[in-house]
């Protein structure tokens, strides 16, 4: 057991998916997973293992925010020798390159988290995602005509009233969507030498106001997580 995940080390696979949500670790088990198997819910963090086309691989909420993220991924990677963590979250689009139900792969992650200060002092550190997994997500997306767009994201600190001016100047520089872990999750991956991506489907988008419902989400979200564990497993 770690301090925040109940499990013993063999009960995590070296994959795990990992969504905000712990209700969606439960589904995604729940839907994709054959035999999955509960083996978290400290804080109600949920997180089970099962197997996707034999091969293994967990799923675990991360809670909302750097902090959190941190937290999950940090004791994934160093007592449960985690290999890779997917994240599969969802983002607010602020560039028109995006539109609602894209799933955005996420290159890199501009942040305005304090987070790496400790870390790196006055370097602003380029938290990125691993090549190989995105190239793999990239390709299964494509043979399966789902609709995604790689660029960056920006893991925001607070979720409401984001400034429209930064967010404005970030599209300019190639960063199509808002939300709130892959930075911190990107860093964390680097530190220990593992490999992280961060999946977002685009739920909202800031420049149009436009919202996905509820079914659209779940539609959207679905694709994701083929792509992620198609990714997995090839
Ligand atoms: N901001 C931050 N995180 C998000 C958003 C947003 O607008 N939409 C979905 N996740």
């Amino acid at each position: 057991m770690s301090t925040h995940i109940g499990a013993t080390p063999d009960q995590i696979a070296p994959y795990v998916l990992m969504p905000g949500d712990p209700y969606r670790a439960r589904w995604i088990a729940e839907t994709f997973l054959e035999d999955p198997v509960q083996y978290n819910d400290v804080r109600g963090m949920l997180g089970y293992t099962g197997t996707y086309q034999g091969v293994r691989i967990s799923a675990q909420g991360s809670g909302m925010g750097q902090p959190s993220i941190a937290i999950y991924a940090h004791e994934l990677f160093t007592e449960y020798d985690v290999e890779a963590v997917i994240r599969v979250g969802s983002c607010g689009g602020l560039s028109d390159k995006v539109k609602v139900r894209d799933v955005v792969l996420g290159v890199a992650a501009s942040t305005d988290s304090a987070m790496n200060v400790p870390r790196f002092r006055h370097v602003n550190y380029a938290p990125a995602a691993d090549f190989d997994l995105l190239r793999l997500a990239a390709e299964v997306a494509e043979e399966r005509l789902l609709p995604v767009i790689a660029g960056g994201l920006y893991s925001a600190d607070q979720f409401y009233n984001p400034d429209p001016e930064v967010t404005s100047t970030l599209a300019d520089y190639g960063v199509l969507g808002v939300e709130m872990e892959a930075a911190a999750l990107y860093t964390l991956a680097a530190q220990f030498s593992r490999r992280a991506l961060a999946l977002c489907t685009v739920s909202d988008h800031l420049l149009t106001g436009e919202e996905t419902s509820a079914m659209e989400r779940q539609e959207s979200f679905e694709d994701m997580i083929v792509v992620a564990l198609e990714s997995v497993v090839r």
